[in-house]
């Protein structure tokens, strides 16, 4: 990043800003988190209500949430501050910070599995699990040890603290550059081989035949939710990122980048998981331990699978990083420029927090699984609460104020910057933007969090 003239540090390049959204938009919300909601879901039926919130929620709220960041130079708080008066706004901010740090408690959680496996890989075990029953019996041992999951919870959480404390994001900027294509490689392998495994057809139909009457209240909200978790949309990290955007960036192109990457690394980790589960003849909904019982299976059926199935953890495990990392620093920038603390110790302190809130969630799959809010786990409760939830309801404040709050002309003057060609030659997009916003996007929002908590 290079210093503007008002001080802020900018990325380098407008490649800078997409590395880093894309960092924390790819993650465990497209390799994990995404089959494990549609195997539970129904397979295509969710895929399809999915992309839908993708195009019709999704991109617009990126792109206006980004446009925040970018006018206001701040943090998502900080941001609101400057560009309206009113405390309403401001507390907008705050639902975002909180949504941070409640995903960042579970989400390590499944980071720590992760870290866990490169260790499980290196020792050759999972070469050992031709059969998918093995596979499932040793991932069951490994969640029913509690220090297992809390010591590999510490692990990530401590990780992810030094990384903030000590200010070295851009190190796993450039660490990303390498690892996220290499990843994206290693899941067209496994995407390859999982599509020429026998039966496979049977897990491509379950990811694209929707089967319509599988459409359920439920199964829209989580298809909802999935898409703002992934898009880390709703709670300011996209919002950060844009605040070292420059203005001669194209904006609206940036954004749709990411948001195609990101679903494209999310149906290509589908499509390599749901043919394993498949052929292998195993339950598509086991909820979130399924890619920890599927994945070894491939392994075993892919030449070199063992350097093949370090490779693969470690470059999950970076891809979780990039995505904590952002979490963090949500928190961490909040408590610094609002309330004047030390970055460290905003760091420390809440690193610390998360970890805390994160051990019932580790204890979920062990100790407390019993212990459960309905039906819910608190691991469960964590991330329905944060991801259907908090983040539309972030999704949908963002929507009413770029929409109506804001000033339509201001906003136009902003958006336009950088992506002055774009609008010339499509007129017609800004007020399609425009529409979405003001009214397709909130309407949506609110009708489906209402009608998923039973009131219309
Ligand atoms: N988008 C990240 C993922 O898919 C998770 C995340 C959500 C990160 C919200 C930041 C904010 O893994």
């Amino acid at each position: 990043m290079i210093p503007n003239n008002s001080g802020r540090e900018q990325w380098g390049s407008r490649a800078g800003f997409i590395l880093a959204a894309a960092g924390s938009a790819v993650g465990l919300g497209n390799i994990w988190r995404f089959p494990y909601l549609a195997g539970e879901n129904g397979g295509a039926a969710f895929i399809f209500v999915y992309i839908l919130c993708v195009l019709l929620i999704g991109i617009p709220v990126l792109i206006a949430e980004v446009l925040i960041g970018r006018s206001a130079h701040k943090n998502p708080v900080g941001s609101f501050k400057s560009l309206h008066p009113s405390p309403f706004w401001h507390s907008v901010g705050g639902i975002g910070v909180i949504a941070g740090f409640v995903i960042l408690s579970f989400y390590t959680v499944v980071a720590g599995w992760t870290l866990g496996y490169i260790y499980e890989a290196i020792n050759g075990n999972l070469l050992q699990y031709s059969l998918p029953d093995i596979a499932q019996s040793h991932f069951s041992d490994l969640l029913a040890d509690a220090y297992w999951n809390v010591g590999l919870l510490t692990a990530f959480m401590l990780l992810t603290m030094g990384i903030v404390y000590f200010g070295v994001q851009k190190g796993i900027e450039r660490g990303s550059k390498i690892m996220m294509p290499m990843l994206f490689i290693l899941l067209l392998v496994l995407m390859i081989r999982g599509l020429t495994l026998d039966g496979a057809s049977k897990g491509l139909e379950y990811l694209f035949n929707p089967d319509w009457s599988k459409i359920t209240t439920g199964v829209v909200l989580a298809a909802m939710g999935q898409a703002f978790f992934s898009m880390s949309l709703g709670m300011g990290a996209m919002l950060t990122y844009g605040s070292y955007m420059s203005m001669k960036d194209n904006l609206p192109a940036a954004s749709i980048w990411i948001a195609t990457l990101d679903a494209l690394i999310a149906i290509i980790a589908g499509i390599s998981i749901f043919t394993v589960v498949f052929a292998t003849g195993q339950n598509p909904d086991v909820g979130p331990s399924l890619i920890f019982r599927t994945l070894p299976v491939v392994f075993t059926k892919i030449p070199g699978g063992f350097y093949f199935s370090i490779l693969f953890f470690i470059a999950l495990t970076l891809a979780a990083l990039t995505s904590t990392v952002s979490l963090l620093e949500v928190v961490t920038a909040y408590f610094v420029d609002e309330k004047g603390w030390s970055r460290r110790k905003a760091v420390v302190v809440f690193g610390f927090a998360a970890l805390l809130l994160g051990v019932p969630s580790a204890l979920s799959f062990n100790i407390l699984a019993d212990f459960k809010f309905g039906e819910f786990t608190f691991f469960d409760l964590s991330e329905f609460l944060s991801s259907n939830l908090l983040l539309p309801l972030g999704g949908f404040f963002i929507s009413i104020f770029v929409g109506w709050v804001w000033g339509f002309d201001k906003v136009k003057n902003e958006i336009r910057q950088g992506a002055e060609s774009l609008f010339d030659k499509y007129p017609w997009m800004l007020n399609y933007w425009k529409f979405i916003l003001r009214f397709v996007a909130p309407v949506l929002i609110i009708v489906i969090l209402l009608s998923s908590i039973g009131i219309i």
